[in-house]
């Protein structure tokens, strides 16, 4: 079931069945004015992949998407224990708010980002076979529940019980919410993307994800995916991502594992 058709039962549309067919007319090449920020984004020609032209490489978003469970369910955890326990010293509460912050972010930009920069692209290759409508509604049923997370998280303080258990609390239906979105969207979305979006079509998208990202924010991204990545998957990073990506992960890595100690012990 869809996450907003268990928070919202009037708001959603079903779910279409997806059309494997390819005897379809290929999706002409289309410019579709999105909007992140400030700035239009055209989206450029999209064509439909060829059988045979390489498949997309999804293991970024495998990953992001891991990362994103894991600490929903860890700092639900983690929230939970400490607005039950003694006081967390005001160190603690710091180190929460500081790794919380962009973790909350990173949702907000990797929700946007699916729906203004991956979903059109999607559309203009896939056509009818998928409808990302369902997946757009359940964007919007989380939004409430981060904005009530970052409510809680900017009335922590030190002493402050109350806001605690309000982010734990808004923590573990973020979990819950994001288990079933995210379980839905790999099952329909990734297999229509290896089948029909060109791979450098899908290498744009993650060119405009890392723009909007800024330095501010990379310095928690970098080393929080690769907090969550397996060894494999992180030597196939390593090697996409070249120097840069090796020297920022050097960079940033040292710091944001002692956030995390000191967040989670
Ligand atoms: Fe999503």
């Amino acid at each position: 079931m869809a996450v907003c058709q268990r928070i919202h039962n009037t708001n959603c549309r079903l779910r279409a069945p997806v059309d494997w067919s390819l005897d379809r007319p290929k999706s002409t090449a289309s410019a579709v004015p999105t909007l992140i920020g400030m700035a239009d984004i055209q989206t450029p020609p999209v064509a439909r992949r060829r059988s045979g032209d390489p498949e997309p490489d999804l293991t970024g978003f495998v990953v992001i998407h891991r990362a994103m469970i894991a600490d929903a369910r860890r700092l639900a955890g983690a929230l939970a224990a400490m607005a039950e326990g003694a006081p967390p010293p005001p160190e603690r509460i710091a180190a929460v708010r500081a790794y919380a912050r962009p973790y909350l972010t990173e949702i907000h930009h990797h929700h946007e980002n699916e729906d203004e920069v991956l979903w059109p692209v999607i559309e203009a290759a896939a056509g009818q076979a998928i409808d990302l409508a369902p997946l757009t509604d359940d964007h919007r049923a989380l939004a409430p529940v981060l904005a009530r997370a970052e409510r809680a998280l900017a009335g922590l303080g030190p002493g402050g019980r109350e806001a605690l258990r309000e982010l734990a609390d808004a923590l573990a239906d973020l979990r819950d919410l994001l288990e079933e979105h995210i379980a839905d969207e790999e099952r329909q979305v990734f297999p229509v993307v290896r089948r029909f979006v060109p791979r450098e079509s899908f290498e744009w998208c993650e060119r405009r994800f890392q723009e909007k990202a800024g330095l501010g924010h990379i310095r928690f991204l970098l080393p929080w995916i690769a907090r969550h990545t397996a060894p494999a998957e992180m030597d196939h990073l390593l090697r996409r991502g070249g120097l840069p990506f090796r020297v920022l992960l050097a960079l940033f890595r040292g710091r944001h594992a002692a956030l995390e100690r000191r967040v989670f012990g």
